[in-house]
């Protein structure tokens, strides 16, 4: 497996995202287990989740819960796998998403998520949106105090525009390691924050890498020239998507969603799929 860097942390180029796991929609548990043991059969060390992944506030953190027991229940070696965490978004009785982020609460939240991880420092811990209610100082200064206390080894944040991530670089003194936008081929306007992120060698983090769980199976039909390079390599469109992104920057390290281990498995094998310049131009002009 090819990887890339979070902070001075080498990590699988793609990443696992682990939403469609606990989510509305989500596998049983037993597929939910393979799919994570699908991926560290893979290579893959580099897992992304959050204590918001639920079906509601009854059952928040379901996904923290579910990536700890299948990393503890492998049988393979799991000392490097890095989890990745957000802290900032809530869920309401009805499923709704809501969002805090008072540095009380991100702190709250935090210590949480290092129970459920079953962690002493959190790998990677990340802001997971701006609250409008929040000053963003406030918020990023809580992850700051999480570093300084070692209650987290890196900081990250979430749905931050260009401006944001300075701000919250700043605030963090030079230690944001990783920024995590949207962005696929129907979402590209996150290119200016992966651009800084590229110059300041900081970690993109692509979510909703396929175009989000309703639509990832579509991409093809969506968008024509992954289609086209997918079925001229004999690979599937979702694989040439997540190269073409990795063909980006150095910096990007895609976490495509997954519900079964055959999709990990696939979008696995992307690290090795090398495009052409050629291939690159038609995919950025699609
Ligand atoms: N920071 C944020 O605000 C935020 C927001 C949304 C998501 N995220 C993170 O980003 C991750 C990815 O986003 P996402 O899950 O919303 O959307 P996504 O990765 O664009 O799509 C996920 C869906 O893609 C399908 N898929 C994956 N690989 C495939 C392949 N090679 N071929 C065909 N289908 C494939 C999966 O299908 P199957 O279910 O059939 O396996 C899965 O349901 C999330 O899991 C989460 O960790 C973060």
């Amino acid at each position: 497996m090819r990887t890339r860097r979070i902070g001075e942390t080498q990590v699988s180029a793609i990443g696992l995202g682990g939403m469609p796991l606990s989510i509305e929609g989500r596998p049983d548990e037993r597929r939910a287990i393979d799919t994570i043991h699908a991926a560290l059969d893979a290579g893959i060390n580099f897992i992304d989740t959050a204590d918001a992944y639920s079906l509601s506030d009854a059952d928040f953190g379901h996904n923290e819960t579910l990536i700890a027991n299948a990393v503890a229940s492998y049988g393979g070696d799991t000392s490097d796998v890095l989890i990745a965490t957000k802290g900032g978004h809530t869920r309401l009785p009805d499923g709704s998403w809501g969002l805090n982020g008072t540095a009380a609460y991100i702190k709250q939240a935090c210590e949480a998520s290092l129970k459920r991880l079953g962690v002493e420092a959190i790998g990677l811990y990340q802001f997971h949106r701006p609250d409008p209610k929040t000053p963003i100082a406030e918020s990023v200064s809580a992850v700051r105090d999480l570093l300084d206390e070692g209650k987290i080894r890196y900081a990250g944040v979430s749905n931050f525009n260009s401006e944001e991530i300075k701000q919250a670089n700043e605030i963090l003194g030079g230690r944001l390691v990783a920024v995590q936008n949207q962005f696929s081929p129907a979402f590209r306007s996150s290119e200016p924050e992966l651009e800084l992120c590229d110059e300041l060698g900081i970690a993109f983090l692509p979510w909703s890498p396929l175009g989000g769980i309703s639509k990832a199976g579509d991409l093809g039909a969506r968008f024509a020239a992954f289609a086209e390079i997918g079925a001229a390599r004999g690979v599937s469109p979702q694989r040439v998507c997540l190269a073409w992104m990795l063909a980006k920057s150095p910096v990007v390290i895609p976490i495509p969603g997954s519900s079964r281990p055959a999709s990990i498995q696939d979008s696995a094998a992307a690290v090795d799929l090398e495009l052409t310049a050629e291939e690159i131009l038609s995919l950025d002009k699609s």
